[in-house]
């Protein structure tokens, strides 16, 4: 971003703010002048990105008991205030056909992709946002809003925090600010066997021509959190490169998208 939109001097908690989307996340709010504090469950990279940003880290499993807790209160003790929450870790475990989804794994997909982020409001609420005012950004995706092969958790999760998202953007009004950004394909280590094997291809099939980066997303979160869009809650920002508009393509082997290519209707 060129100018920082007021997020100078404010205090941000990102999560899995250590690599993907959520190191892009952190970087950029760094570089519009945030205080920034990130969590993932590696302590190295939680160190290494904390010194790279100038800022603080604690590692831990965002889903652990007590981490929502921990991780605000650091911030608020370290930075005396916490402006800005970015709900950015999430695991798209277990994979596979629902039928063969166990209930840990799909207890704790709910644990990280939805509880985890709750919480964090929770405390960033009681904490600061309730009295002084805050803006969080919950990280979906674009696939929340189809069905698509062995993604039914991770899909049926992101919905919930698509909901959630707007839920809280009506309690938390006007105080808070509540929207979340959803991604298509970005190329980062959660993604890779996706876009790995055939990006060109992936690709193609997309009207901006490429899968995302990083940053794409990024420039989207810290554009939600800042006062830019101060105006904005409830909302929910497609960041996938025209991946929701791609039918507009007709795409082969379709058969109502070959109707419409090739038929058209009767002229009246
Ligand atoms: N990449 C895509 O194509 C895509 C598309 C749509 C939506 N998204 C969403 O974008 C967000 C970021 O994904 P990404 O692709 O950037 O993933 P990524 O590259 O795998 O990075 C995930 C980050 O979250 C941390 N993390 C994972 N589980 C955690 C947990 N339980 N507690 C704390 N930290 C945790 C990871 O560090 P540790 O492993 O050290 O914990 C890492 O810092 C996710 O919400 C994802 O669902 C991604």
């Amino acid at each position: 971003m060129t100018s920082s939109h007021g997020l100078e001097g404010r205090a941000a908690v990102v999560t899995g703010g250590t690599r993907g989307i959520g190191r892009a996340v952190a970087g950029t709010l760094a570089a519009a002048g945030a205080l920034v504090c990130v969590t993932a469950r590696d302590p190295d990279e939680v160190r290494r990105t904390a010194a790279e940003l100038d800022g603080i880290g604690l590692a831990g499993d965002v889903a652990g008991p007590g981490h929502p807790e921990e991780l605000t209160d650091l911030a608020l003790r370290e930075f005396g205030r916490l402006d800005v929450l970015v709900n950015n870790a999430a695991t798209n475990q277990p994979y596979g056909p629902l039928m063969e989804a166990g209930p840990d794994a799909w207890r704790e997909a709910f644990a990280v992709n939805v509880e985890a982020p709750l919480r964090l409001v929770q405390c960033a609420w009681r904490g600061w946002m309730r009295e002084h005012g805050g803006s969080v950004v919950n990280v979906c995706t674009e696939g929340a809003g189809h069905v698509g092969p062995h993604v039914g958790a991770y899909g049926t999760t992101k919905a919930a925090l698509l909901h959630l998202t707007r839920q809280l953007a009506g309690e938390l009004a006007p105080r808070v600010r509540v929207n979340s950004v959803s991604p298509g394909l970005v190329r980062t280590e959660m993604a890779r066997f996706v876009w790995e094997p055939g990006e060109a291809e992936v690709a193609a099939g997309l009207p901006l021509g490429r899968i995302g980066e990083p940053q794409d997303v990024a420039r989207a979160v810290v554009w939600l959190a800042s006062d830019a869009a101060g105006w904005i809650t409830g909302a929910d920002l497609l960041v996938d490169g025209g991946t929701r508009v791609r039918a507009a393509r007709a795409t082969a082997g379709n058969p109502v998208h070959d109707r419409l290519r090739e038929h058209g209707p009767a002229p009246r």
